[in-house]
């Protein structure tokens, strides 16, 4: 297949496939200085089909190094979702530090199988007695695995219908079945797909909490497939969630999908890349050689607000080795503020760092706009306490009804002054508010690059105390 670029659309810092479809994330774990990213992939096509584990590799989560096709289908079914795991103590007897893929198998039915690499990953050998793990039960699959440490055994969660199911192993092949979660909890629009469960500290605070992600489609805060997520407790056997009556998303966006973490990452980090699609037209976004990209890498943390523990997304501080040339500029905003030229050779990639201080204005807008009267709308509602983002006129929208669409979150009420930075990209622009407090993930489809932005205020005006805009390098 040809690999050169022919796509306008392709981003230039976000991983997308060379050639075919790309959905889930899969895989993800660190080893020896290297990230490993395998993902839903049929090499054959650019829609869903042939489900394989492509491959990457990125020893600095901006640099990409393809590799060739990891799990390939065979007689138990095509490879759908799953996670890797590092076995140091060769607890399968693959060998130490063997990786070992826990991965879904669906045919008629679905099941679990295992395959190991010996040599990071470059090539993959699949267990011999796959399926390690079957059922009657028609959506089974997507296996998170990791090891816990204070049972000294494997944990397994799995997607089962609208639940997640939680096994044990000693060895990655042996499952025992420990519990479930999910009657009563969270959203229930669709089914549940590629969980996560892991535990990060409590900013500000000496408390840890275990996180069980959660992917939902459809059922989306704004329809379709969306990431929700759950804050609690997990003792080796049973999560609990510990604030059952709250569904809690983790990016207010329509384009963030099967988020899940790396395993092993160093320095304790949890790093979590999602699907920058949705399902309702993720086989109908207008680019042909491949679909879709990835989101940019983010660090998880927690953080308290009313009584709450969420979740926070903040860009992976690696982002920061992207930044080219950069213009810094201030200046306050009474009816509206035209910025012509954000930054010179502006080429559609590019970081934007705002720091607002409001000065009674109800609306606090800024629109991303090209020559061809394309446009990325965003309101900071003072009133209403919301954040939003308007890509209906954004420019290809027309390829599937679900597409255009207007996202908002809740923002905290009182706030005087607001921080935002914006990662733009060829086809997509990414929302992190307050360090990562909200995340919001839209794709846009542009004839041209947004080149231009307009400041606006309403009932008031604010104070851009410093916006600054760096080009972004490929
Ligand atoms: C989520 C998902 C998974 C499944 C995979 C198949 O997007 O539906 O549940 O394993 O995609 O490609």
């Amino acid at each position: 297949f040809d690999t050169a670029n022919r796509e306008k659309y392709r981003p230039t810092y976000h991983f997308s496939p060379l050639y075919g479809w790309m959905n889930d994330p899969n895989g993800m774990v660190y080893k020896d200085g290297e990230y490993h990213l395998f993902y839903q992939y049929n090499p054959y096509g650019s829609q869903w089909g042939n489900l394989s584990w492509g491959h990457a590799i990125t020893k600095d989560l901006v640099n990409w190094k393809h590799l060739p096709v990891a799990i390939a289908p065979d007689a138990l079914g095509t490879i759908f979702s799953g996670s890797a795991v590092v076995d140091y103590d060769n607890t399968a007897g693959f060998g130490a530090g063997a990786i070992v893929a826990i991965y879904t198998q669906s045919s008629d039915r679905q099941v679990q199988s295992i395959a190991y690499s010996t040599d990071n990953g470059r090539s993959f050998t699949k267990y011999e007695n796959n399926p390690v793990l079957v059922s009657e039960v028609c959506d089974f699959r997507d296996p998170k695995v990791f090891w816990h440490a204070e049972t000294h055994r494997w944990i397994m969660v799995l997607a089962v219908g609208q639940e997640m199911q939680i096994f044990s192993s000693p060895n990655l092949k042996d499952w025992t079945f420990e519990s479930r979660f999910g009657e009563g909890q969270g959203a229930h629009g669709g089914v549940w797909e590629c969980p996560d469960l892991f535990e990060l500290p409590v900013e500000g605070t000496n408390d840890k909490k275990w996180v069980l992600l959660c992917n939902l489609n459809p059922g989306g805060p704004f329809g379709g497939s969306a990431t929700q997520y759950f804050v609690g407790s997990f003792n080796g056997k049973e999560f609990v969630n510990e604030s059952p009556s709250k569904t809690k998303w983790m990016d207010w966006g329509k384009d963030h999908y099967a988020t899940v973490t790396w395993s092993d990452a160093p320095d304790n980090r949890r790093i979590a890349i999602a699907w920058m699609s949705n399902w309702q037209y993720a086989n109908d976004v207008p680019t042909s050689q491949y679909r879709s990209p990835n989101s940019v890498p983010r660090d998880l943390s927690l953080f308290a607000a009313d009584g709450e523990i969420y979740l926070k997304s903040a860009p992976s501080p690696e982002l920061l080795k992207l930044r080219d040339i950069s213009k810094k500029r201030s200046f306050k905003v009474s009816g509206t503020r035209t910025v012509k030229e954000m930054i010179p050779g502006n080429e559609g990639a590019y970081e934007i760092e705002l720091t607002i201080k409001n000065q009674h204005a109800d609306i606090i807008g800024f629109r991303l706009y090209n020559d061809k009267g394309e446009e990325v709308d965003m309101q900071y509602d003072m009133k209403e306490n919301k954040f939003s983002m308007d890509r209906r006129k954004s420019g290809d929208v027309s390829f599937n009804e679900n597409f255009p669409t207007l996202t908002w979150t809740a923002i905290e009420s009182g706030r005087n002054e607001l921080k935002l930075r914006l990662f733009v990209d060829k086809s997509s622009v990414e929302a992190f508010g307050d360090g990562g407090r909200f995340a919001m993930t839209n794709q846009v489809f542009p004839l041209e690059p947004y080149c231009h932005i307009g400041f606006y205020s309403k009932g008031g005006s604010y104070k851009v105390d410093s916006f600054v805009v760096y080009r972004l390098k490929p």
